[in-house]
């Protein structure tokens, strides 16, 4: 039986302990679209939102959309995503983001890229938890080496940034939990609730999402690009940049053909991409529908996707299909 919204049983994890959350699920910051509307969203059904800091890279901004999440969740925690870039430029703007988040008192900062190290005794200062997200477990051995509160590991199949050994995410769950005594999460190709399930049975404390929330009506993006995240299979997916070490998995658009091509002609250096690689088409991209130019994050989770609807509603939905999972699980007899 499908347990109803508002009747089925929470499960507790050292995630849910560790944030006061209802479910043990993260959705993760998204560059240009993760805003108070969407993070606002996903705290009110339960889970955990990240605004995305350099989405709004003018500190007064980043402080008014901080309070406008506030008054949308009616004062419920959220957490703020700081991507930390192997570029120092792009860390400039991150300082002055860093005391906005320290003033504000934000609950938790999902960290990503570079090291979380530095920061980190900042954030426990401000009693800021710190999630830092790697692609393998090597990273995460170091980040709680550092001190961080929770590990997020994601894998190959992820929206974004994999990691240059492009490990699955099958063999981050099993390994993760075996040698992190700090919680993990796992994300990387999950839309499906039962993948909640296999997640926790395998040692995890959550799971992390991307690529499947991008059709979520809170979302502030043209209706043209959700309907092309719906129509996508995410076998649409591919990963660019490796030449660069950065492997990125995008949609498979005109821009990513291009960097393909640059790739192809042996280009190494950043400035040869750099036109490419530019912000400013995935924000134009989101905001118009046209997909075809922007590098746009997508991961193979896009399968998942199919229909615009509130986060609300895709968030039931999946628990739903967790409880469901673990039912199968427990019904199965021994021989
Ligand atoms: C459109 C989009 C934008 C993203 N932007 C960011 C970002 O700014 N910072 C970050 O740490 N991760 C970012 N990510 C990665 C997600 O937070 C998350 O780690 C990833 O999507 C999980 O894998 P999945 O896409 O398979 O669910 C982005 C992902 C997508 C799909």
């Amino acid at each position: 039986m499908v347990p109803q919204s508002n009747t089925h049983p929470k499960t507790r994890t050292r995630l849910t302990d560790l944030l006061g959350i209802e479910h043990p699920i993260l959705c993760g910051g998204l560059m240009h679209l993760a805003d108070a509307n969407y993070v606002a969203a996903v705290v009110n059904a339960g889970a955990m939102g990240f605004i995305s800091a350099l989405t709004f890279p003018d500190p007064q901004q980043l402080r008014n959309e901080i309070q406008k999440c506030r008054d949308l969740s009616g004062g419920k925690s959220f957490g703020i995503n700081l991507y930390i870039s192997p570029r120092q430029d792009a860390n400039d703007r991150l300082e002055k983001l860093l005391t906005v988040v320290q003033d504000e008192k934000i609950a938790v900062v999902e960290t990503a890229g570079g090291n979380p190290g530095p920061i980190i005794p900042l954030m426990k200062e401000a009693g800021i938890k710190v999630i830092h997200k790697v692609p393998a477990v090597r990273f995460a051995l170091s980040a709680e080496r550092a001190g961080v509160d929770a590990v997020s590991l994601v894998g190959a199949e992820c929206g974004g940034h994999p990691g240059y050994m492009m490990v699955g995410s099958m063999v981050q769950a099993a390994d993760a939990p075996q040698k992190l005594s700090v919680p993990v999460i796992l994300g990387g190709g999950i839309g499906h609730g039962s993948q909640l399930t296999a997640a926790l049975a395998m040692g995890c404390d959550g799971i992390l999402m991307g690529t499947r929330m991008l059709v979520s009506s809170e979302l502030q993006a043209h209706k043209d690009y959700k309907q092309r995240v719906i129509e996508g299979t995410g076998l649409d997916s591919i990963v660019v940049q490796s030449t660069l070490k950065n492997h990125h998995r995008v949609l498979d658009n005109q821009t990513a053909q291009a960097i393909l091509a640059l790739e192809n002609e042996g280009k190494e250096s950043y400035e040869d991409y750099a036109h490419l690689l530019n912000g400013k088409l995935s924000k134009e991209a989101y905001a118009s529908g046209k997909t075809d130019q922007g590098l746009l994050d997508y991961g193979q989770s896009a399968c998942f996707a199919n229909a615009i609807e509130p986060v609300a509603t895709i968030l039931t939905r999946f628990i739903q299909e967790s409880l469901i999972a673990k039912e199968r699980l427990s019904g199965m007899n021994t021989l």
